[in-house]
């Protein structure tokens, strides 16, 4: 869906590349993609841990709702680093959480699923943005996302568990 919001951002003259690591929603990508005429969004079979993709390639990197899915975080955002030309930017809107998940939660895997189990707490997360050579211009939370299921919903009252959006830029 992003993909598709940003190739309208940089127009036919741009170039969008999106990457997933299951075939189903790539293909669904690439065919939605196709029946709406955007010949300038590609998509990579990948991890965002190791994207294939070369070094400095992307003015920026867009990520929303997967980096919490991710046990490797610090890695993603060093992979951001290096996929964006100096000056670029990585914005991002994804879950984290207030306070420290139990052992119980993070070992959920249905609360993986509904990307609760995975989110880092607050600090960790700008630290390892930061720790990957970005620096973060800003950060919002977005009060309007709402989890649906009723063990998501009490893990956000009890751990402070919300969606932020962040923008990030990699210095010059
Ligand atoms: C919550 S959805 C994100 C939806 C996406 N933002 C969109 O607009 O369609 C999570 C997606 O992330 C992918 N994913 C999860 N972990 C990943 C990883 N480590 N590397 C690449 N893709 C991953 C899953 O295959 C799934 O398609």
């Amino acid at each position: 869906m992003d993909c598709f919001v940003a190739a309208h951002q940089v127009g036919a003259q741009g170039r969008v590349v999106g990457v997933d690591m299951t075939d189903p929603q790539r293909t669904k990508a690439e065919r939605l993609a196709s029946s709406a005429g955007f010949r300038h969004v590609s998509f990579l079979k990948g991890y965002i841990e190791n994207v294939p993709a070369p070094d400095g390639g992307f003015d920026v990197v867009m990520s929303n709702g997967v980096i919490n899915l991710s046990p490797e975080k610090g890695q993603v955002f060093r992979e951001a680093a290096r996929l964006l030309r100096p000056g670029g930017r990585l914005a991002i809107s994804d879950i984290i959480t207030e306070k420290p998940l139990t052992q119980a939660i993070v070992c959920d895997v249905t609360l993986w699923a509904s990307c609760i189990g995975g989110a880092a707490q607050r600090q960790t997360f700008h630290h390892e943005i930061e720790s990957a050579g970005l620096r973060i211009l800003s950060v919002k939370e977005n009060p309007e996302y709402n989890f649906l299921s009723e063990s998501a919903q009490w893990a956000t009252g009890e751990f402070g568990v919300k969606s932020v959006s962040i923008l990030a830029t990699k210095p010059s």
